[in-house]
């Protein structure tokens, strides 16, 4: 953007959206976004936004609750005559029900694009979870920028662990892995996942003694329920590995996910911050900086 755009952090996005004010040294939005007591929203736009370029700072985790107030403060800030709403959702939801799996399944996915797209101008976001489209633009209309994490998670698995080996879920994480492991100077593995349900993952194992002197790290795009890391570390624990290191680029940690997986043996997990999480260790805030 050549203009300082004005920033906007939807609740809960305050670190990022006050640490891309700092070093964009662009100006604060200011807006009042909170429940009413029966659990509508309450939007007030506080500062001046006409004419300026918007972004507003929405990771999307559990997004049915973020979507409304998304949706009414993007739409009170155009009424009040801003150029241009850029959304800047490090973690995009809705992109794993990208084709109907059983008869009478909603194609989450589209629907979810159409809608961002019928209320922001353009969006930013990191390692959205494209398997079987290959691109944002084939469901948003929308011009969309797509960054990248896995240059920075190289750097983290170079820095601190000496030795790794890196491990895949499955041959749709192969190309990213390898990728990843390339740039970390490490070997990698990819297992054969198979899931079975919303809580129910089970893990095909290739030949993975051969590596077991070295440090495990499994490294996938999203922790959900974490079942897909748990299946994978019991079967590394089994062929004589140590605990392994969990990376994920976007740590959801559904319900009980987090302490699960320390419980079935992770030594460390670690994420970047593209959802706030104590396991963040890794910034993606420089990504953004730079595509804004
Ligand atoms: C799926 O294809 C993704 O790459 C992840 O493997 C998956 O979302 C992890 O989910 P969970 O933590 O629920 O096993």
């Amino acid at each position: 953007m050549i203009n300082k755009p004005i920033i906007f952090a939807l609740p809960g996005n305050e670190e990022l959206a006050n640490s891309l004010i700092n070093s964009l040294k662009a100006e604060k939005g200011e807006a009042v976004i909170r429940p009413f007591p029966d659990g509508e929203s309450y939007i007030k736009v506080v500062s001046d936004v006409s004419d300026k370029k918007v972004v507003l700072v929405c990771t999307l985790q559990q997004p049915d609750d973020k979507l409304l107030p998304l949706y009414f403060l993007s739409k009170t800030l155009k009424g009040f005559g801003a150029k241009k709403i850029t959304l800047v959702a490090p973690y995009l939801a809705y992109m794993r029900q990208d084709k109907q799996f059983n008869l009478g399944e909603c194609i989450t996915s589209e629907l979810f694009a159409k809608l961002i797209s019928s209320f922001a101008d353009e969006l930013i976001t990191v390692d959205p979870h494209l398997h079987r489209r290959s691109s944002l633009d084939e469901i948003y209309s929308i011009p969309t920028q797509v960054l990248h994490a896995a240059p920075l998670i190289s750097n983290w698995i170079k820095e601190n662990i000496p030795n790794a080996v890196l491990v895949g879920p499955d041959s749709e994480s192969e190309q990213w892995v390898a990728a990843v492991a390339k740039k970390a100077g490490a070997k990698y593995l990819i297992m054969e996942k198979t899931r079975r349900g919303d809580m129910e993952v089970t893990i095909k194992v290739p030949d993975v003694k051969q590596w077991n002197q070295n440090t495990p790290v499994l490294v996938d795009d999203i922790i959900s329920t974490a079942r897909t890391m748990v299946e994978t570390i019991k079967h590394l624990i089994k062929a004589g590995y140590r605990s392994p290191v969990c990376i994920g680029v976007h740590g959801i940690f559904a319900s009980d996910a987090y302490e699960l997986l320390i419980k079935s043996g992770a030594n460390q997990v670690i994420t970047t911050n593209t959802i706030p999480h104590p396991t963040n260790r890794i910034a993606i805030d420089e990504l953004i900086k730079t595509a804004l």
